[in-house]
């Protein structure tokens, strides 16, 4: 976070860290120049000690801040950002790695340099204050440090002598400048410019911005001028506040009917039964040669894709896959041109999922991207998208931008199924199925009570399983998913026929087992395998029609599902497992938003 403007820089850019905290961090600095000064403030722990530790704040009308996620060193005090130059004429803060540290280190010490820090930043930080002692401004001397690092950098630098003017730069990490009357902010999420302004423009990749109070520019790692476009915030500034819910886990799955909502809007055609993706507008040519389709993601993302692809396949009739991101290099993909790759990450950050769209792209391969967050890497990696608008998504437990990214696999499905054999009034039943899904919703939310008592109930159970079947296997996943991370129970995610095969050993009397038994073509199987899991006296937790009498009759409680589409199951099955690992976690006393060794936005690899 970043400000050069008229006001405290201290209180701008503590604030501004504070809208950040929910990615995770272990300590937490600021910088201010003030009487060609820089004046330092770091400290191990939770933004409150870094105040409680400088109670007057720092002065100065620049200054930078940054909350760090230990990767190279400890959590110390001398590893905190900002990091300084030896002379302690420039401060950086850094987003990302530097892959070549142990180089550039080697390099910088025999030219007498000696490091504070373990971290990969300090390099930076002296890179950029050679450069200014031999004369660069700080713009020419961010851009000459840019060109030498390998790895990825979002980054903003003060310099003393020039307490007007800040450096931000981006390679691989997001930077986003904040515009205003006379004041300007950066930081590396909109979140933290939106109580400010609502104007902004995103760096792209190799973009270095050199920042004053009321004027910017921007040029390239060659030094040529680049022209940036003035862009909108969309979000508010209370979308990213709880509110009156005790968690953000908490609002954000209420908020899911609206996401929902929010999603389809403009999007669904009634009367011809599809759906309409502006992004796809100017590719539909060539889509309409696409013989197989590839989605990738990592973790809830990588659920989402799932359903993706067996919706393609099963409804489009175009054989899909889901593939996991973080594994897609490894494997040297075959990359073909009738082969369209779909991208998914709520941030749009994710490493993994980036390094596999640029691995694809850089083979020819046509990547689109479903994203929540606009101007995202992903958003801007890809040929086209689409947005999921699930608006900020806070806890480090991602709820509501998986059912929107369903939603959004829903829509492209339906698109390409009906540009292939599904007929008019197949599409329209589909269409309708996701008309009445906001409401649905909302009744599945309403059956809290009921999810609030099997919580408490099963809390302290050493395992949980999740079954399903078909277009449901990846939600019992995403069930399992959610109670591993916020509750650290031991849970599994599966298909119903992959149980006996080795899993079922893990079932003793009283396990809890969540069944997902929607009234479609899977039924008939998973009672088979409900028959399996009672005579080892599992007690299953059914989401199935409440009108079912022969599942009712086999399991110990039913959730029931309003009567729907077999194609939208997904985005109501889903609901009481969110709230399930939700309230076990709750009873547990564990810290919901933030579990341990987790971060929001997962930006290493
Ligand atoms: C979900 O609850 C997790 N926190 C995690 O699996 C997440 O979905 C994954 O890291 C991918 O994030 P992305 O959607 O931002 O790419």
């Amino acid at each position: 976070m970043g400000y050069v403007g008229n006001k405290e820089a201290w209180d701008i850019v503590i604030s501004g860290l504070k809208r950040l905290e929910y990615r995770g961090y272990d300590s937490a600095g600021v910088v201010t120049v003030s009487r060609k000064r820089l004046r330092l403030a770091r400290q191990v722990g939770h933004l409150r000690a870094l105040q409680e530790a400088t109670p007057e704040g720092l002065p100065g009308t620049i200054g930078i801040g940054h909350t760090r996620w230990a990767t190279h060193g400890g959590v110390t005090e001398a590893n905190c950002h900002p990091h300084r130059d030896a002379d302690e004429t420039v401060a950086l803060v850094h987003n990302g790695i530097i892959d070549n540290m142990d180089a550039l280190r080697t390099e910088l010490t025999k030219q007498g340099i000696t490091f504070r820090s373990e971290t990969d930043t300090e390099v930076l930080a002296h890179l950029v204050g050679l450069a200014v002692r031999e004369g660069l401004d700080l713009l020419s001397a961010v851009r000459q440090a840019m060109t030498k690092i390998e790895g990825t950098a979002g980054i903003v630098a003060v310099e003393r002598n020039n307490p007007d003017v800040l450096v931000a730069a981006r390679i691989g990490s997001p930077v986003v400048i904040g515009l205003g009357e006379q004041e300007c902010w950066v930081a590396s999420d909109t979140l933290a410019l939106r109580p400010f302004t609502e104007r902004m423009v995103v760096l792209d990749d190799g973009e270095i911005a050199e920042i004053r109070a009321g004027s910017f520019r921007t040029i390239d790692l060659d030094s040529r001028d680049r022209e940036k476009r003035v862009e909108k915030i969309l979000h508010r500034p209370e979308d990213a506040e709880r509110g009156e819910f005790a968690h953000f886990m908490l609002k954000e799955i209420h908020e899911q009917p609206k996401a929902i909502d929010r999603s389809s809007l403009g999007r669904l055609d009634a009367a011809t039964g599809t759906a309409h993706l502006g992004g796809m507008k100017s590719h539909e040519e060539r889509l309409f040669d696409i013989e197989k389709i590839v989605f990738c993601g990592c973790g809830t993302s990588l659920y989402s894709a799932e359903v993706g692809a067996y919706l393609m396949t099963r409804y489009a009739r175009i054989p899909a896959v889901a593939e996991d991101a973080a594994e897609l290099t490894v494997k040297n993909p075959i990359v073909d041109r009738k082969t369209l790759y779909v991208a998914i990450s709520q941030s749009g950050e994710t490493a993994d999922t980036l390094s596999a769209v640029k691995e694809v792209r850089q083979r020819g391969g046509l990547v689109a991207g479903i994203t929540n967050v606009v101007g995202s890497s992903l958003a801007r990696e890809t040929a086209f998208g689409t947005y999921v608008h699930a608006g900020p998504e806070i806890s480090v437990c991602s709820t509501k931008a998986f059912t929107a990214q369903v939603l959004a696999t829903e829509l492209l499905a339906l698109r390409f199924a009906r540009m292939r054999d599904l007929s008019a009034s197949e599409g329209r039943a589909w269409v309708q199925a996701l008309e009445k899904l906001p409401s649905q919703v909302n009744q599945m939310l309403e059956m809290t009570p009921t999810y609030r008592k099997l919580a408490d109930r099963f809390a302290r159970a050493k395992f949980t399983m999740f079954v399903g079947r078909g277009i449901n296997v990846p939600v019992a996943g995403e069930g399992a998913l959610k109670l591993k991370e916020i509750a650290y129970v031991a849970a599994e995610g599966m298909s119903g026929g992959a149980m006996k095969h080795g899993p079922l050993a893990l079932i003793e009397e009283g396990t809890p087992v969540w069944a997902l038994i929607p009234p479609d073509e899977t039924r008939d199987r998973m009672i088979g395998n409900l028959r399996e899991l009672k005579a080892r006296g599992a007690f299953v937790i059914a989401v199935a029609d409440g009108g079912d009498k022969e599942v009712r009759d086999f399991v110990d409680e039913v959730v029931p599902l309003p009567p729907h589409h077999a194609t939208v199951s997904p985005m109501l099955t889903v609901i009481p497992l969110q709230l399930y690992a939700y309230y076990v976690a709750l009873s547990l006393g564990y810290d919901i938003d933030k579990p341990r060794n987790l971060a929001k936005s997962v930006t290493v690899m």
